[in-house]
């Protein structure tokens, strides 16, 4: 150690352990007293400089600018494992995963979420053969949810139960007749049907792809937030084979040329005759070769046309709506409908 005179060997030593002393240095207070014990008025620099004035004179400019040299470098030694261990404390904050902002942006551009491209795809298709998109809002009130619909008042949907209605004193009075209900989160796309018969006359070709929502209890197959397209067509003659054929177009559309399909009577307020569609593929996992379930349909009852001001003797029409998360776990064989609110990139990545 250097006291009064410089012994440059045991101050080399001195500088070695420092390092040392540095590198297994943790937190700040550790740094704090190496800093004191190399620059601090009893620290080894002083000592040092002291020490010059007891050299001959023709030595101190050599030593001198060594024990400079010592100091530099210890100082940026010190400020750099300073900033090390800041960088450390702030990953530590940061969990067992830190996020390194230092890194560039990843190359992938990303990817259409599953629901998204299984939409596309409809919009595509529907697009080539003459349907326009039409769009309808989520808070939706009874009348066009379920009235307008021909849902009767007793109807189980209608429920506490399976619809989400919004608190009471959002109910609004307003002068138009259809908004003097309750609100609720649309539980079908079907509500589209109503608006677009509203704004527009027939002939019309629409899809009307959307969220919709159910009370339903949360599980592998059942999810309170879902997705649905809507189909509809009305003009003059519509009949039951212009629904099979467009239900041939989007069947084929999404799960290609390899299936077969049937209509299964069925029921629903709002068509008149009512059909549940079944599929059968032979490339569908576990599913193949046996019916499923994949659609409901039918002929627009004539009491939707009324309650819209159609004339239901002029005018005919189809309708038919498809669940989204349906279509594409059983395309992608996925077997729990919660992975697609999940944002969990390792499922989400599987579908670029
Ligand atoms: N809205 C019905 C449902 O959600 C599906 C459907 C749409 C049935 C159009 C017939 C016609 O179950």
């Amino acid at each position: 150690m250097v006291q009064d005179g410089i012994d440059l060997a045991s101050l080399d030593k001195f500088i070695d352990d420092v390092k040392q002393e540095l590198i297994d240095a943790r937190h700040h207070s550790a740094v704090d007293r190496l800093r004191t014990k190399v620059f601090g008025n009893q620290g080894v620099i002083r000592l040092a400089m002291k020490g010059l004035a007891s050299l001959p004179l023709d030595e101190r400019p050599s030593v001198g600018r060594v024990i400079n040299d010592i100091k530099n470098e210890l100082e940026r030694l010190i400020a750099d494992r300073s900033e090390e261990i800041d960088s450390l404390e702030f990953t530590k904050k940061l969990g067992p995963e830190p996020i390194e902002f230092s890194i560039g942006g990843y190359d992938s551009p990303g990817t259409l979420h599953p629901i998204t491209q299984i939409q596309r795809k409809i919009e595509e298709a529907f697009g080539r053969i003459g349907f326009t998109e039409a769009r309808g809002t989520e808070i939706e009130t009874e009348w066009f949810c379920f009235d307008a619909l021909n849902t009767p008042k007793n109807h189980p949907a209608r429920d506490e139960m399976d619809t989400f209605f919004l608190p009471e004193d959002t109910v609004v009075s307003s002068a138009s007749k259809y908004l003097t209900e309750r609100y609720l989160l649309r539980s079908h796309t079907s509500t589209v049907q109503i608006r677009t018969m509203l704004k527009e006359k027939p002939p019309l070709k629409i899809i009307a792809p959307g969220r919709t929502f159910r009370r339903d209890t949360v599980d592998a197959t059942h999810s309170a937030n879902f997705h649905q397209c809507e189909g509809l067509y009305v003009a003059e003659g519509v009949t039951v084979c212009d629904l099979k054929a467009v239900l041939n177009f989007l069947l084929h559309t999404l799960f290609g040329d390899d299936i077969k399909f049937r209509l299964r009577p069925s029921f629903f307020p709002f068509t008149e005759p009512s059909f549940e569609v079944d599929m059968m593929s032979k490339n569908l996992g576990t599913l193949s070769n046996q019916w499923i379930e994949i659609l409901g349909c039918g002929m627009v009852d004539p009491e939707v046309f009324n309650a819209v001001g159609y004339d239901s003797t002029k005018f005919s029409g189809f309708a038919f709506g498809v669940g989204l998360e349906r279509v594409a776990m059983l395309l992608q064989g996925i077997d729990d409908v919660r992975m697609f609110y999940q944002n969990d990139l390792r499922f989400l990545n599987q579908f670029s």
